[in-house]
Parts: structure tokens; sequence; C-alpha cells
């Protein structure tokens, strides 16, 4: 039997590398990269969907740099709104399938208590801009153009893996700092969840496989920053104990953005786990599991 024909974009990204890295004997995989390869671009999407043909698209592109994106909030020809909402429509319009998969986030919901999570798959994201980051509404409005053409959203939350040099993680940033001795104090009253990467790929096969379609969500239980990375620390046989916590109560008492820093932030699974069969770690597992690949304290 032929193997599935899936088109990957942001294939050289923290994510999607290691989809490919983990499934490239199962799957078929095509995967062009930017500049060659430019969402932004409507000719060459119609181009390369045509020439290429796929059974599904995972679209993994981006314009993923949270803190650049706020500094071009408002302005649609700007990079991250011609990437995330622009690069959508082209590549949607482009495929006429719906095996189109949307890697999302939580930030398309605002995490503050207009509308608290953890989120569940069926929880639906505000129709206004009005409490998010513009790169949650950026990414809020591609879900609605790819749902508008009957793809799925597949989100995820803080995706972590033992290795990838070009980017670090949620994880190996904190660890980055400890190191450094650059450790910042870490909020005790932020309610977040890791997704761990591996797990992201194989939820993605599940869904591919069973020809599934619909929202689905990949993360751990919800924890804090405080508890996760002294957890982390911990584990790997350092001192946790120098690391300071802070509220972020109080640090968005002095804060003029606070849509930056969503309080009550993660995503619920267990929609997702029922339709697909599937079970997603607890934090404290995805740490183990990552220990057990090699994640260490970085070298000074
Ligand atoms: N990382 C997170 O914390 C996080 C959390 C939740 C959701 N997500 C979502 O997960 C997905 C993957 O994130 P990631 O962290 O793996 O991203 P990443 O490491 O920043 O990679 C982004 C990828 O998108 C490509 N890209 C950017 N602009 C493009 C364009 N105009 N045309 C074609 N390709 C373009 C990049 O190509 P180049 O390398 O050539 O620039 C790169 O391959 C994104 O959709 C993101 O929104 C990420």
């Amino acid at each position: 039997m032929s193997k599935i024909k899936v088109l990957v974009t942001g294939a050289s990204g923290l994510v999607g590398s290691r989809f490919i890295e983990l499934f490239s004997t199962h799957f078929d995989f095509v995967t062009p990269n930017y500049p060659e390869f430019d969402m932004t671009n409507a000719v060459q999407m119609h181009e390369v969907v045509e020439k290429v043909n796929p059974d599904w698209i995972v679209n993994f592109a981006a314009f993923t740099d949270v803190n650049a994106t706020e500094l071009q909030a408002g302005d649609e020809n700007g990079p991250a709104w011609q990437a995330n909402v622009e690069g959508v429509r082209h590549l949607t319009s482009a495929f006429k399938s719906p095996n189109f998969i949307q890697i999302s986030t939580d930030m398309v919901f605002p995490g503050d208590l207009s509308q608290p999570g953890p989120y569940s798959e069926t929880e639906v994201p505000p129709e206004t801009k009005e409490n998010l980051t513009w790169y949650g509404w950026t990414k809020n409005r591609a879900e609605k153009i790819v749902q508008e053409r009957g793809g799925t959203i597949l989100r995820i939350i803080y995706p972590v893996r033992a290795h990838f040099d070009s980017k670090l993680d949620y994880l190996r940033g904190a660890l980055q700092k400890y190191v450094n001795g650059q450790m910042y104090p870490l909020f005790f009253d932020q309610q977040i969840c890791i997704a761990f990467i591996d797990q992201i790929a194989e939820t993605l096969t599940k869904i591919i496989e069973t020809d599934s379609h619909g929202v689905f969500h990949c993360a751990s239980d919800t924890t804090t920053p405080y508890e996760l990375i002294t957890y982390v620390v911990d584990q790997l046989g350092a001192d946790a104990s120098i690391i300071k916590s802070a509220s972020i109560a109080e640090f968005l008492k002095t804060q003029t953005n606070p849509n930056r820093y969503p309080v009550w932030g993660g995503l619920k699974v267990v929609l997702t786990e029922e339709a697909l069969e599937t079970h997603f770690s607890t934090w404290q597992t995805v740490v183990e599991y990552l220990i057990g690949q090699g994640l260490s304290l970085p070298k000074v």
C-alpha cells in the first residue's frame, strides 16, 4: 500500500522537525521550506499544492515570535498577520480538501478572568481581539479560516523536546537561564501546561490515520512555572532552592500590556483522549521522558 502523502509546512521549526524525525518512514512527507515556499505568496501556494497534490497538509508554519508580533499590533500588512492569517488563507484556498491540520495555540483564548482556562476542545475562542495578544489574534483568525473550510485544529501549548539546537523551548530556555545565573523569579500563581512534542507528533499521526476531523488538544495537566521549573532543576540534580518565586498578580500591576501574560491558561484534553483513544502524560511524566531522552543542564 502506498504511503499517505503529507505536505508539512514549517518543517524546519521546533515542533514540525520532530514530526518529520519520528514519522518519516511512516508517511511520504513533502517539506518545502521558506523562502522557496513562502506562505505569504498566494501564487506560490497554489503552484506548490497543485504540484505536490498531497493527501493531507499539516501547517506548522507561522510567525511565532510573540514579542516581535506585539510590536506589529494592529498591522495587517505586518509579517505576523501576513504569514499567520493571509498565509493560511492562501494555503486553504489552494487545497480544496478538508484534510488540513492547523497547528494552533491556547493563546487564541485570553487566559484571563473574562474567559479563564484551562480550555476544552468545545470552548469557542473570542470573536474580538480585545483581551488577546496580536499573535493570539492572528492564530485565532487563522483557526476561523480553517474551520470555515472544514479543516482541523490541533492546539498545543509550550511544546517541549529533549534536544533541538536551533530554538530553545520553555524548559530548555529556563535551564539556560539557570546555568547562566540569570534566572528570573518564577510565577507561583500562573496556570500553564506543557506539550510533549513526541506526543504532538503521535497525535497528528492518529488524526491522519483515523481520518479524524475537528478540534483537538495536546497538553499535560496544569502546573505553574515555579512548580515546573524547580521540579526539573531538582530532577537534574541541581539546587532548585536558589530559584525565587513571584506573583503574576502583583507583576501585572506594573504592566501596561497585561494581555501579554495569560494568568489562567492551559488546555484540557479529555475529549481528544476519548476521540483518538490516546492518553497525554502528566507534566511530571513528560519531564521524566525528556530526561530519559537526554535532557540535561546546558554547559555554561
Ligand atoms: N513554540 C511554541 O511555544 C508554540 C506554542 C503553541 C503553538 N505553537 C504553534 O506551533 C507551530 C510550530 O511552532 P514552532 O515553535 O515549531 O515554530 P518555529 O520553530 O518558529 O518554526 C516556524 C516555522 O515556520 C516557517 N515559516 C515562518 N514564516 C513562514 C512563511 N511566511 N512561509 C513559510 N514558512 C514560514 C519557519 O521557516 P524558517 O525556519 O525558514 O523561518 C519555520 O519552519 C506554530 O504554528 C505555532 O504557532 C507554538
